[in-house]
């Protein structure tokens, strides 16, 4: 079955040039982020340690990230605490998924509700290195020009050589749904459940590898990498989960449906 979920994310991502789950490129046009300094950030690696997608933890037990990269628990590894992918610093720490939780209303050809929590199968240790991810409130959003942060690993993989790279960040402005919606760029592929980000002029963005990985908003994590065309096209920003449209879906899978006083933060 696993296999075979691979295989069909593999076909997915050969057909949707969308999704920026494949290592083809970097964060673009930002700069190395200070050593663990994103203390919630993980990165998503395969059995073979090969990085392909970013996330960020929200309980000990618990990472989110998003749903197109679902490669099959079976094949994942989720690392905490790292810095340089691909080098041991000694500040890691690793956990298998014991279950993957998709968004029941993820569309993969819309990318609609690109959203999934994973539980691990032992919890990370907060410390130094690791910590949780503040989340948004439901249904509250960013105004258009604030500016976020973007941070990911996505790196070229070209030549299959593992370079080790530092986690890079960049800083890029809120773009309305109106004009991301517009018919001079996405035109009318933007849901509620999307936010897009990127500069009128372009150039800078997450791209391929970033997916899943957190758009930092006033200190929350209101988006996540999720899609784009191609990476900091002026007339395409990055897209985003909003992931404040999916705060109340985030604590029930995590705390279950009845312990309404007990959120997290
Ligand atoms: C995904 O969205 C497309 C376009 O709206 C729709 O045709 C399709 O049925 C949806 N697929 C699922 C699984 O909901
Ligand atoms: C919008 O989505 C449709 C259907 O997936 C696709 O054919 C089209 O290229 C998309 N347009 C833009 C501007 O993203
Ligand atoms: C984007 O445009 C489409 C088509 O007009 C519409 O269905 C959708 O609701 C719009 N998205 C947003 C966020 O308004």
């Amino acid at each position: 079955m696993n296999l075979l979920m691979c295989l069909f994310c593999l076909l997915l991502d050969l057909t949707s040039i969308h999704s920026r789950m494949l290592m083809q490129s970097r964060i673009i046009g930002g700069h190395a982020a200070a050593p663990n300094s994103i203390k919630y950030m993980v990165s998503l690696q395969s059995t073979s340690s090969q990085h392909f997608c970013g996330g960020s933890l929200v309980h000990r037990y618990w990472v989110l990230t998003a749903a197109h990269c679902n490669i099959g628990e079976d094949q994942m590894m989720i690392v905490a605490g790292d810095y340089k992918v691909n080098i041991f610093e000694g500040t890691e720490q690793y956990a298998k998924p014991h279950r993957l939780v998709t968004h029941p209303l993820y569309n993969s050809s819309t990318n609609n509700a690109d959203i999934m929590l994973i539980k691990l199968r032992a919890p990370m240790v907060l410390n130094k290195f690791v910590s949780l991810a503040p989340l948004p409130r439901q249904g509250t959003g960013v105004v258009e020009g604030h500016l976020c942060q973007v941070s990911g690993w996505g790196h070229n993989s070209v030549g299959g050589g593992q370079v080790p790279i530092e986690l890079r960040t960049v800083t890029v402005p809120i773009v309305s749904a109106a004009r991301c919606n517009s018919s001079d760029s996405f035109n009318g592929n933007i849901t509620t459940n999307m936010i897009c980000a990127g500069y009128q002029s372009g150039g800078k963005d997450a791209c391929k590898g970033d997916s899943g990985g957190p758009l930092v908003c006033r200190g929350r994590v209101y988006g996540m990498v999720s899609w784009g065309n191609g990476c900091g096209d002026a007339k395409f920003p990055g897209v985003y989960t909003a992931v404040s449209r999916f705060r109340r879906w985030i604590d029930q899978t995590i705390y279950g449906p009845h312990l309404r006083c007990f959120g997290y933060r």
